[in-house]
């Protein structure tokens, strides 16, 4: 078998991608792997974007302007797309040409967080203690030839969340957060808000939906691990149909999280069109791009709703700082310009 072929490429990943017909700037694509390929070895320092349909992202027209911004020098950006709930054996192949190739330093990993940490925990010459304890990982990076997994998600989910709901929010409302999907964002976004730390500015209860059960009983467990003293219900929905009843029984003010991917990753909501929104509710798709058809509910039905932007900008300064070692602050006016850079260059 040839080893720079993966055993996804039999699987048709953008099958799964709504808007794979959109043109992408080929330039900024041009040193992408063939879908089901691994990359040529870098000659330059370069980053990789593991996801599902990288070439449609942002980061591809907004990368090279920050690593001006940053000084970051002749440095690239590679997407590798995989197919969700990709085999095993190919997030091992990735992760094994990553660590053994000298000029590619580290990499952004979406969608596939929990499943590439599943298979590569080994792979890892060190794991920081938020990547243990959620069975996730964001970012990749090399320090003295060890190759370094860490889950920023739990740090930029957070500030994306700071910038959506102001100070006291919780204690204030006393309102519930509703996640549908239980992947890793799902789990740093249930960790960050029940965090001891925050006092009475936690959500009353946390309701978790997932499809499969499997990922519930992950972010259940880790709750119990940590003697989370909020309520963190968790209910198998295998029917998109099936969260507008929890949806429904929500107290005002209640934050409603499409962390499903649905709308990007594949077509859809998690809600029907017949959903019933408590009065005053908060809708967040982590998702800025795709047909996001959970934002389009929320308007329709007058409810305040955010994209994922914001999370997009924390998520990708996270893990750029670590992968080219740099410092990059979360706030302030340095993170300002960059936002601004990423806005002029958004698509
Ligand atoms: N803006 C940003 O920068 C940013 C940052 C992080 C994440 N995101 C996006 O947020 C989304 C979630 O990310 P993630 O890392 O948490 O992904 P993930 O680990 O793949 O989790 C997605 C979860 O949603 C569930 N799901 C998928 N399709 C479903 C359906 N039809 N009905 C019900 N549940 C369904 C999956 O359940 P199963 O176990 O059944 O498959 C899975 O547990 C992705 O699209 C990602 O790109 C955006």
């Amino acid at each position: 078998m040839d080893p720079t072929v993966l055993d996804s490429a039999a699987l048709d990943s953008t099958a799964l991608d709504p808007t794979a017909e959109d043109p992408t700037a080929e330039e900024l694509t041009a040193l992408d792997p063939a879908p089901g390929q691994l990359p040529q070895p870098a000659r330059r320092p370069t980053m990789y974007f593991i996801g599902v349909s990288t070439g449609r992202s942002s980061i591809r027209t907004v990368f090279p302007r920050w690593a001006e911004e940053l000084g970051l020098g002749d440095v690239a950006l590679v997407g590798i797309d995989l197919p969700v709930h990709a085999p095993a054996a190919d997030y091992r192949r990735v992760v094994e040409f990553l660590a053994a190739d000298p000029l590619s330093l580290g990499a952004l990993v979406t969608t596939h967080k929990i499943d590439l940490y599943q298979a590569c925990q080994d792979l890892f010459g060190e794991i920081d203690p938020l990547a243990r304890l959620m069975g996730e990982v964001s970012s990749l990076s090399k320090r003295g030839g060890r190759l370094v997994a860490h889950a920023k998600d739990p740090i930029s989910s957070g500030l994306a969340l700071d910038a959506i709901l102001a100070p006291g929010y919780w204690a204030c409302t006393g309102a519930e957060a509703f996640l549908m999907g239980a992947g890793g964002s799902a789990i740093a976004i249930s960790w960050y808000l029940t965090r001891p730390e925050r006092g009475a500015d936690r959500p009353s209860r946390i309701v978790v939906s997932n499809r499969s059960t499997e990922r519930l009983a992950t972010l259940a467990g880790l709750h119990a691990e940590l003697g989370t003293d909020v309520e963190v219900r968790t209910v198998h929905i295998p029917d998109p149909g099936d969260n507008d009843g929890v949806l429904a029984a929500l107290p005002a003010g209640s934050l409603m999280v499409n962390a499903t991917g649905l709308g990007k990753d594949a077509p859809g909501s998690p809600l029907t069109d017949a959903a019933r929104w408590p009065a005053e509710a908060i809708a967040w798709d982590l998702n800025y791009r795709g047909d996001l058809v959970f934002l389009d509910q929320a308007r329709a039905a007058g409810v305040r709703f955010e994209d994922g932007w914001v999370y997009f900008l924390h998520g990708w300064t996270q893990v750029i700082a670590e992968v080219f070692d740099v410092a990059i602050p979360t706030s302030g006016p340095r993170f300002d310009e960059l936002g601004r850079i990423a806005a002029a260059a958004r698509r």
